[in-house]
């Protein structure tokens, strides 16, 4: 090999790793981009203190009147919420209207931030998190749109 070829491989190689390592690095997980949203904009009525979801679903009327949601405070209980047994839940609750029936936002969308500018950059998040964004439920979601989602760690 001659040394122009040698320099072009190497940068080549380099660019590669580099770029892998920027599309890495760039992926929305929940650890470094939902955990710091869910805590400042939905912790307070979806904390260790709220239900679980199958307790919720069993009164829901006494926790909305407690203004507690179902618990979401980790990576476990939230995915639930997305994929199994809640399909589409946060999908249809967090929309801005763009995706759901009646063309209203979800009665989460509020939540995501003061002013439209912060809601819609937080939803953005949540969608590239997702990966999937259906707003379907059980059993009308298909196991290759459940397979698509995406919810890295
Ligand atoms: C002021 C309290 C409050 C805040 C803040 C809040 N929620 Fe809720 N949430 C509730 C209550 C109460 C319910 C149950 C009543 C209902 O279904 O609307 C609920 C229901 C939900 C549901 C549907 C759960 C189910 O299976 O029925 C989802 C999903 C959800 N919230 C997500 C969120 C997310 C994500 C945030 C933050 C962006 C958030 N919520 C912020 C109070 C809140």
């Amino acid at each position: 090999m001659n040394k122009r070829k040698i320099f072009l491989t190497a940068t080549t190689f380099l660019c590669t790793v580099l770029l892998a390592a920027g599309a890495f690095a760039d992926e929305t997980r929940y650890t470094s981009h939902i955990k710091p949203i869910f805590d400042s904009k939905c912790l307070h009525c979806h904390g260790a203190e709220s239900p679980e979801l199958k307790e919720f679903d069993q009164d829901k009327t006494k926790y909305k009147e407690l203004v507690k949601g179902p618990r979401m405070d980790t990576y476990a209980f939230l995915v639930q919420f997305a994929g199994w047994p809640d399909a589409g839940a946060l999908m249809r609750r967090l929309d801005d209207g763009n995706n759901t029936k009646d063309g209203k936002p979800g009665n989460m969308y509020e939540h995501l931030g003061d002013s439209e500018e912060e809601r819609q950059k937080n939803l953005s998040l949540f969608k590239e998190w997702i990966g999937n964004w259906n707003l379907k439920k059980w059993p009308d979601v298909t196991k290759e749109e459940i397979d698509k989602l995406k919810l890295s760690y």
